[in-house]
């Protein structure tokens, strides 16, 4: 008997090599190389090139019937508006999170509600029947219509899916499906890669959507290759801070909707509850006043949120002293802190900078950095900044404070929530400024500084 043929693919990028090495070649990444057994060399499904008989040819895109895509919903308002205001029919969609934080429980309630309207079929790989109608009973969604089916093989799967015509499908989890057709384990390159283009094309030519749950690597990015983040039409994270009640769910790539939407969802007795206004939840509500702490309105997809910004300026006892974030970009410190020296004339030579985002958010927009400036300064002064002070805007490598979109929108925000002063760009505050508002409008750092000073 032959000895199967061994290679070693990469498990992020999917690369392949015939020896193993410590490093990847196709993407670089380190100690990423896992023994994989080799394919047959010929693709068994390959029957040669068809002939032009019987083929369809190109259209023109103006004679393609517009056909607003069709979209189910899921019941739960938040997921429906990351996922661009529903399901859409004939499209998959992949659901990434570590383990335990509520992909299982947030799709068996989706399933439940679509249950009452729509055909649905909820497959797991990872738990048993038994165990999902447990997990059921403790919902406060009825999911008493909802059929599930235990199975791992795609072979076996499939079928039931065809004689069962559902309208949407879970797969929980992807990394534990297989098909036979490879010899790899599941959970592996091949089989997460084979099985999911499976699913994605049944999902067309049946035009029902599915559900894909994927698990998340310690780096956080989704098990498996990369390829599967190309296959689906939509992404979604589902995060959660550790201690934290509350998740929140966020588009990373949607073809049939916008990116940057935020479903925020609290973990409950009975299950995943919507949060309606999670605008205010990230602040933590000290009582006492404490230097290094600001607070900034983001906008996250299409609603304002108030969240704290931490920092932490400590002298250091290493040559190079640290620049530390959680919940931003390192260099995007770095660079606000040169301009703070540059143009705010406050050095930080010889202090280490440590910066946090409360609540596990992502300060991804530049609107933060007023606030991070502020926060930084407030720490290294030992002065806690006024308990009731909003602060936003962009700041520019040549100390110009810049304004960003939807100012007034932000402003009211802060106000409903008891906010009273506010340092924000010029132009970013509505003529006739905000009831019970103070609103100091700076263009310069120097102003911003000044604001606080004076
Ligand atoms: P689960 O959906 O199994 O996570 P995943 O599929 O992402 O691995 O969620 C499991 C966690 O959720 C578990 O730690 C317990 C918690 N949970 C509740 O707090 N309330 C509930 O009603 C349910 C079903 C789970
Ligand atoms: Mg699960």
């Amino acid at each position: 008997m032959s000895r199967a043929k061994i290679a070693y693919s990469c498990s992020q990028c999917g690369h392949t090599s015939p020896k193993w090495a410590g490093r990847c070649l196709g993407c670089g990444a380190w100690g990423t190389l896992v023994e994989t057994a080799l394919e047959p060399p010929t693709n068994p499904r390959f029957s040669g090139f068809a002939g032009s008989a019987g083929l369809e040819p190109p259209v023109a895109l103006g004679e393609v019937a517009a056909e607003v895509a069709a979209r189910l919903s899921t019941g739960l308002t938040e997921l429906d508006r990351v996922l661009g205001g529903g399901l859409v029919k004939g499209s998959t969609v992949l659901i990434g999170g570590d383990p335990g934080i509520g992909k299982s429980t947030l799709l068996l309630q989706a399933m439940g509600m679509l249950s009452a309207q729509h055909k649905v079929l909820y497959i797991s790989g990872e738990e048993s029947v038994a165990q999902i109608s447990l997990r059921g009973r403790r919902l406060y969604v009825d999911c008493r219509q909802v059929p599930v089916l235990a199975e791992t093989a795609l072979e076996r799967m499939v079928p039931v899916i065809e004689a069962y015509h559902p309208e949407v499908v879970v797969l929980d989890s992807i990394q534990t499906a297989y098909t036979e057709i490879l010899n790899s384990a599941p959970g592996s390159v091949s089989q997460v890669r084979e099985c999911a283009a499976h699913l994605v094309r049944l999902a067309k030519t049946r035009q029902m959507a599915v559900f894909l749950v994927g698990h998340v690597t310690k780096e956080g990015a989704i098990a498996g290759p990369r390829v599967l983040e190309h296959m689906v039409d939509t992404v979604l994270y589902f995060e959660g801070e550790a201690g934290s009640r509350f998740r929140v769910i966020r588009a990373v790539k949607n073809r049939f909707g916008a990116t940057g939407e935020l479903g925020v969802f609290a973990m409950t007795e009975g299950g995943l509850k919507e949060v309606k206004n999670p605008s205010a939840i990230f602040l933590s509500r000290q009582q006492v006043d404490t230097p290094g702490s600001a607070v900034c309105v983001l906008r996250e997809g299409s609603r304002p949120l108030l969240v704290e910004v931490q920092a932490l300026v400590d002298e250091t006892s290493l040559a190079n002293p640290r620049r530390v974030t959680v919940g931003m970009e390192a260099n995007r410190l770095a660079m606000l802190l040169a301009v703070l020296h540059r143009h705010g004339g406050v050095p930080l030579v010889g202090q280490d900078v440590f910066v946090n985002v409360v609540g596990g958010v992502r300060l991804n927009e530049t609107a933060g950095d007023l606030a991070v400036v502020l926060a930084v300064l407030s720490s290294l002064r030992e002065k806690p900044l006024p308990k009731d002070l909003v602060a936003f805007g962009e700041l520019g490598l040549t100390g110009e404070v810049r304004p960003v979109p939807h100012g007034e929108e932000r402003l009211r925000e802060a106000a409903k929530h008891g906010f009273k002063t506010a340092i924000v760009p010029c132009h970013n505050a509505p003529k006739g400024g905000i009831a019970g508002m103070e609103i100091a409008q700076v263009k310069t750092l120097k102003e911003a500084l000044s604001v606080l000073r004076g």
